[in-house]
């Protein structure tokens, strides 16, 4: 029996409750979101990360000597290089061959060109994002970059279906320079085909060299060009997002600090663009950059909420740190982001928007320090950007990243400002029906919570109404925490069935088709209805209370992340026992860094090195599994 005590007011419910979180995960972007029909455009994929080398066929990133870990215990992760081409999405048929060179390059961002030796009738082709979506009758607009050496004889562009047939076709006329030419058509297919590819065919003779070469459907979200694939993008709009949380996630933490993302690398004419390399296994080519994520952000109404690289990568990946003492242009870099987005035209950044077409400031309201980093080294850092943000641009919120229930540890005493702290929360089915009371119990303080990234993600295969159900209850317990939970966004949001780097997202799209599981229409029903206040409840039991098949804990691929698991920790120093530790509670001078983990499901298992697993997790899901954490002392403690 529940009871309603309609004059006994609580905390109203945040109006700015429900926002989203894109990360480059995925191909949530590449090959999703960012419109881009040509995979691989400038022929730099093969290129590996940034201060990484390749050793055995894995990408293994430099050991700095600025490691989160103790020293002495450098970080052993490494991931599968996927890649077995030197041209990846590219293919050939006929009489020409293919040479990757660096010679006379188009521009520094894109160092790589293809040359093509052609002595007869031969194609060139491109398979898209595993497929090209041809819709009849819409427009396709081609742009490619050509140095002609020798050739001379035919140039055909065309969208074809994967038996040959020809769907749209353009002959190109390409002159005898020496130097880099742009050429440019439009692609209009007479039929539809999903999985399309893209082909230059030559019926000629002699060399040229090959860059750039970039198809997009004329029909982009609002029509921007350069823009986003309209359903994606509408679907996202359709939530009506308070804010956009972007761009990670573990994305911004890079694999290692050289590989990093940096916004300022995502701005100007995509062509000079050096991409960067997602922790989820491929480049970006940063298409959908720093100033077109603000635009998106007005386009639908939405507040940005920009998260900064401050220094660090990723703990489970290589886990360096820039050392403190050389922070400066980190922070300097920091600012002149927030410029670009709000500064006044007359500063150095805001005229650099005003340049690209948008003189009135973005809609810039948050900045989050880091994503998912804790513990009392991150906190010197943290108030260090805090600072310095805070200084310059008072009227911004700041967002402090923070370990799960680290609010009801010490951990943030160590922390002089806490406006709003993200903790993120991926939990198995049933999860929250079995803690229902989960934030009645958080300890409240000078700060108030943004849930950044939520999902039930285990138990319940790539989603299912048992998921969306333990979300709904999850927001509702949100909700009814009003005082202190203000902000929340579901991750991931979107996935290509083609590319899946975790196992539960929100929208599932391929090149031609997209739908959103329950959990969205879950979302879009609780921010469409959202409560203004709470009203006191009292909850009569008629029956025993049953509890429900609880799913042992969340799986987050490189992170762990339920109470459940994090509980009885055994220490152990030459045989015995030297500490046994509830984690969920904070207690004691242990913390867990790295695991093992072995996954089972019916056709598969198998037992993987902490975050090493990641190569080959890809794609699946697991009924079971068991994790042996190993634990290190906290940082100021014996
Ligand atoms: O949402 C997927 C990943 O989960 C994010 O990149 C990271 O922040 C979290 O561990």
């Amino acid at each position: 029996v529940v009871t309603i005590h309609a004059q006994q007011k609580g905390a109203p419910v945040s109006p700015v409750l429900h926002g989203i979180f894109f990360e480059e995960i995925s191909h949530a972007g590449e090959g999703g979101l960012y419109a881009e029909l040509i995979q691989n455009r400038g022929f730099e994929e093969a290129n590996l990360p940034q201060g990484t080398h390749l050793e055995d066929g894995f990408i293994v990133p430099e050991r700095t000597p600025h490691f989160m870990l103790k020293p002495g215990e450098a970080s052993d992760w490494k991931m599968e290089w996927p890649l077995h081409s030197q041209w990846p999405a590219w293919s050939s048929e006929g009489n020409i061959s293919l040479a990757l060179t660096t010679q006379q390059p188009l521009n520094s961002a894109t160092p790589h060109s293809l040359e093509i030796k052609a002595t007869g009738a031969g194609s060139l082709a491109n398979e898209g994002f595993w497929g090209i979506n041809a819709v009849a009758g819409h427009a396709y607009n081609l742009k490619f970059y050509v140095r002609n050496g020798s050739y001379k004889g035919p140039f055909t562009v065309s969208l074809q279906s994967a038996d040959g047939t020809v769907l749209a076709s353009r002959e190109m006329n390409i002159a005898g320079k020496h130097t880099w030419q742009k050429y440019t058509t439009t692609l209009t297919p007479v039929r539809n085909d999903p999985a399309a590819k893209f082909v230059i065919s030559f019926g000629g003779k002699g060399t040229l060299w090959l860059d750039f070469v970039s198809l997009f459907p004329e029909n982009t979200f609002k029509h921007r060009p350069n823009g986003l694939r309209a359903d994606l993008a509408q679907y996202l709009a359709d939530l009506k997002p308070a804010f956009i949380r972007w761009p990670g996630g573990c994305y911004v933490e890079g694999i290692n600090i050289q590989s990093a993302p940096d916004w300022k690398r995502t701005l100007g004419p995509v062509e000079q663009r050096p991409g960067t390399y997602s922790p989820w296994g491929y480049w970006s080519s940063d298409g959908f950059g720093y100033h077109e994520y603000l635009q998106y952000c007005e386009d639908i109404g939405a507040a940005a909420l920009y998260v900064l690289n401050v220094g660090v990568s990723c703990e489970y990946r290589s886990g360096t740190y820039l050392p403190d003492d050389s922070l400066q242009a980190t922070i300097q870099n920091a600012l002149d982001a927030i410029e670009y987005a709000i500064g006044p035209v007359t500063s150095k950044w805001g005229a650099k928007r005003a340049a690209a077409g948008h003189p009135a400031p973005f809609p810039l309201k948050y900045v989050e320090i880091g994503n998912e980093q804790h513990g009392p080294r991150y906190a010197k850092r943290y108030n260090v950007f805090y600072h310095a943000i805070h200084a310059h641009y008072p009227q911004l919120h700041l967002i402090a990243s923070m370990g799960i229930g680290d609010v009801n540890r010490h951990t943030l005493d160590s922390m002089q400002h806490t406006d709003i702290v993200d903790e993120h929360a991926y939990k198995g089915a049933f999860w929250s029906l079995n803690h229902y009371d989960h934030f009645d119990k958080y300890k409240r303080g000078n700060w108030d919570m943004y849930v950044g990234e939520y999902a039930t993600n285990a138990g319940v295969g790539a989603g299912n109404m048992a998921a969306t159900l333990s979300d709904a209850v999850y927001m509702m317990s949100m909700e009814k925490n009003s005082d202190l939970v203000k902000m929340c966004s579901y991750a991931p949001l979107l996935v290509n069935v083609h590319d899946v780097d975790w196992p539960v997202n929100l929208i599932n799209f391929d090149a031609a088709h997209s739908f959103a599981r329950i959990s969205y229409y879950a979302i879009q029903l609780f921010n469409e209805n959202k409560p203004t206040v709470n009203l006191a409840t009292q909850v009569q039991r008629l029956a025993p209370e049953q509890p429900l098949p609880a799913f042992s804990g969340g799986i987050g691929l490189g992170t762990w992340d339920t109470e459940s698991e994090y509980k009885d920790i055994t220490v152990t120093q030459n045989g015995q026992v030297v500490y046994q530790s509830n984690f969920a509670q904070g207690a004691g001078p242990w913390e867990p860094v790295r695991g093992t983990w072995k996954l089972e499901d019916s056709a598969f298992s198998q037992t993987a090195q902490g975050a090493q697993q990641f190569a080959w997790l890809k794609g699946r899901s697991f009924d079971t599994y068991t994790l042996t954490l190993k634990a290190r002392k906290k940082e100021g403690t014996n």
